[in-house]
């Protein structure tokens, strides 16, 4: 006889359990997410789920009233003690099951309502956060025991909770009595404790039952600054933000900066000043729109290029800047948020995922972690395209990393009409190889050129520039329509066949779009030459990392970053900026850097998987390679010079 069957609304997540399985072991195993601070001990009230009864012919269920158990002695003592529970519900780590059972997991029991609105991206990540929250009573004092009151709270936490052992911030020290005292003998410890062979310490102690505790994850890009508010009891990301980085005007690109703190004594104090004000600007931003006080969060996890990260942690990066690029630190961080300047709660600690290589920094780990190359049967390619390239291809079997210098015309900079991706920027062109004339799409007017209305459409921005995804479509069109050849030229024999070719100081130009007002959006010679520089930067990097592997294709290629997400794969294989490899298996995978800061933020198990894949991985220094300028010149015509694309042709 099967177990019955649950299924939890309204994810549809379903599987059979034995009868008198708690309803919140059930989910757990089927990755619903049920939050419990009081772990499944009927004090906290989080766990509130509603078994629903009838025919549900859609899950071909009978889910009747006898399907959970009768009212539990748990459930009578949290009611006595907290008031009753809304109508329907059942504490899921009391309530059991008894049949087949349809259960729905209530929105506020998920997550609190007000900061639902933000969330942002819906992976499922497997908790196991550094944080536990943990309800305790504790004894009163006694004048016959003297005990003292951090050392009762210490017993009880180790007799109901396990933690033998503990140490205690200082900071949390002075607050104990007090704490105590307000919460009546009822308090809710925070408990970090990151790795598995670490005493767990207690950071911070609150009165009363604490049911909520937040983390962060920050990507600290070299343009910009993202970072993603999290609940670590429920795992939801309640809020996302974004910044530029305040250290463009020290520099536009890494090297740049580098040569600043070169040059100026006070310069990476003050870089590493701009950051820390940037990144507690962005807590505040995203504290204020879940609605929560920052002091409540108490973990965080960051990433970045190995010179943001060293500017971050205040160290100078003028080792960096050349061979043999050596990083003060490429393991793992674990520090205090206090030291580094950052407002948060006194007890939160900060955990930097390690570097890869001297080029290749904790941006590309975290976006390994996401991505998983290192764990696949097939081969996987992973670009993170900035002003660098970091490249990781690899399997299960054996995985390789480096670096290659594009330099930032992907971004649109050192592009004559290029800029930033912003509102008026062109994202998207296509060329009518016949007449030559294009369509476009422009950043917030959400429609091809063609369309009607779009005049209105970008009659408030105008339309100001191309961004970095705009000029590889329009370079790709340009190609397929002709306009340029094999190796870059717009030709002259086009400007008899188009006015939109024009000659321009002996080289030709093409003519995208006419503005009403400021200058025409031309792509010059010039303009073709920089990114056929940046795109065999990156393919040489590529190539070299495919030869190590003696491999000739790829699986699956995941393109990160904001340049990956805006990117057609088709016009990236065009253009040979990546391998051949099967359309349908190119992705944009967004800020998987991001992403892979979540993962550690929320589950340590993926810090300790992150640090050994960073052991493990093979580190080549594109500099040193003797092969790389070889494949950069083949690399520099379309697709390219030897290499054939045969599944792109296909
Ligand atoms: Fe706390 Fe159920 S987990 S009441």
């Amino acid at each position: 006889k099967t177990d019955p069957l649950i299924i939890f609304t309204p994810s549809g997540k379903r599987g059979h359990f034995p009868v008198g399985t708690p309803i919140l072991d059930a989910a757990r195993e089927l990755g619903v997410y049920v939050e419990s601070v009081c772990g499944g001990r009927g004090i906290c009230g989080r766990c509130q789920v509603a078994p629903e009864f009838g025919h549900f012919a859609k899950h071909k269920i009978e889910s009747k009233a006898d399907a959970v158990s009768d009212w539990t002695a748990k459930e009578a003592r949290y009611t006595d003690k907290r008031g009753d529970l809304p109508e329907g519900r059942r504490l899921s780590c009391s309530a059991t099951i008894q049949g087949p059972l349809v259960v729905d997991i209530p929105a506020d029991t998920v997550v609190n309502q007000q900061t639902i609105r933000k969330a942002v991206d819906t992976r499922d990540i497997h908790r196991n956060p550094a944080i536990q929250m943990c309800y305790v009573e504790v004894e009163e004092p006694d004048m016959h025991k003297p005990l003292g009151d951090l050392d009762r709270l210490k017993l009880q936490l180790e007799e109901e909770w396990g933690f033998a052992d503990l140490l205690v911030d200082q900071q949390v020290m002075p607050q104990v009595q007090k704490i105590l005292r307000k919460g009546d003998w009822a308090v809710t410890a925070a408990i970090h404790q990151d790795l598995e062979t670490s005493r767990p310490t207690l950071v911070a102690l609150y009165p009363g039952l604490k049911n909520e505790a937040y983390g962060i994850a920050c990507d600290i890009g070299s343009t910009t600054i993202a970072m993603h508010l999290s609940s670590l009891l429920s795992g939801r990301t309640l809020a996302s933000a974004g910044t530029s980085n305040p250290q463009i005007r020290f520099g536009e690109d890494v090297m740049s900066r580098v040569s600043y703190v070169m040059m100026n004594p006070d310069g990476q104090e003050a870089m590493t000043k701009a950051v820390r004000k940037a990144v507690n600007d962005l807590i505040g931003q995203v504290c204020a729109d879940a609605d929560i006080d920052r002091e409540d969060i108490l973990d965080s996890v960051f990433v970045g290029n190995p010179i943001m990260h060293h500017l971050f942690l205040g160290i100078d990066p003028t080792e960096l800047g050349g061979a043999p690029f050596a990083l003060a630190v490429s393991g793992a961080v674990h520090t205090w948020a206090t030291e580094i300047g950052l407002e948060m709660n006194a007890g939160t600690r900060v955990y930097i995922i390690p570097c890869i290589a001297g080029h290749v920094g904790a941006d590309a780990a975290a976006a390994t972690l996401s991505e998983a190359p290192h764990k696949g049967e097939g081969l996987s390619l992973m670009v993170d395209v900035g002003t660098n390239a970091e490249i990781v291809l690899g399997s299960k079997a054996h995985t390789l990393a480096c670096s290659s210098p594009t330099g930032p015309a992907f971004e649109g900079a050192e592009i004559s009409c290029g800029q930033r991706a912003a509102p008026g920027a062109i994202e998207r062109v296509r060329i009518d190889p016949v007449t030559l004339e294009p369509r476009i799409r422009v950043i917030g007017a959400e429609m091809w050129s063609d369309e009607e209305g779009f005049e209105e459409a970008v009659a408030g921005t105008g339309i100001t520039g191309i961004c970095g995804s705009g000029i590889i479509e329009v370079i790709a069109e340009m190609y397929l329509a002709g306009i340029i050849d094999e190796d870059g030229v717009i030709s002259s024999s086009g400007t008899a066949r188009n006015p939109r070719i024009f000659e321009d100081k002996r080289t030709f130009s093409y003519k995208l779009w006419e503005t009403a007002s400021g200058p025409d959006i031309t792509i010059t010679q010039t303009d073709v030459r920089a990114i056929q520089m940046a795109k065999a930067a990156l393919y040489a990097g590529v190539k070299l990392l495919m030869e190590k592997l003696d491999t000739t294709t790829v699986d699956r290629i995941s393109l990160a970053g904001a340049f990956g997400t805006f990117i057609d794969p088709k016009h990236a294989l065009v253009l040979g900026l990546i391998p051949d490899c099967e359309v349908e298996n190119v992705s944009a995978v967004g800020n998987a850097a991001g992403t892979g800061a979540r993962m550690a933020l929320l589950n340590r198990d993926h810090r300790r998987e992150i640090e050994e894949t960073v052991r493990n991985i093979e580190k080549i220094e594109t500099a040193l390679e003797p092969k790389f300028q070889e494949h950069f010149v083949n690399a520099m015509a379309f697709p390219n010079k030897v290499e054939k694309f045969p599944k792109l042709e296909q």
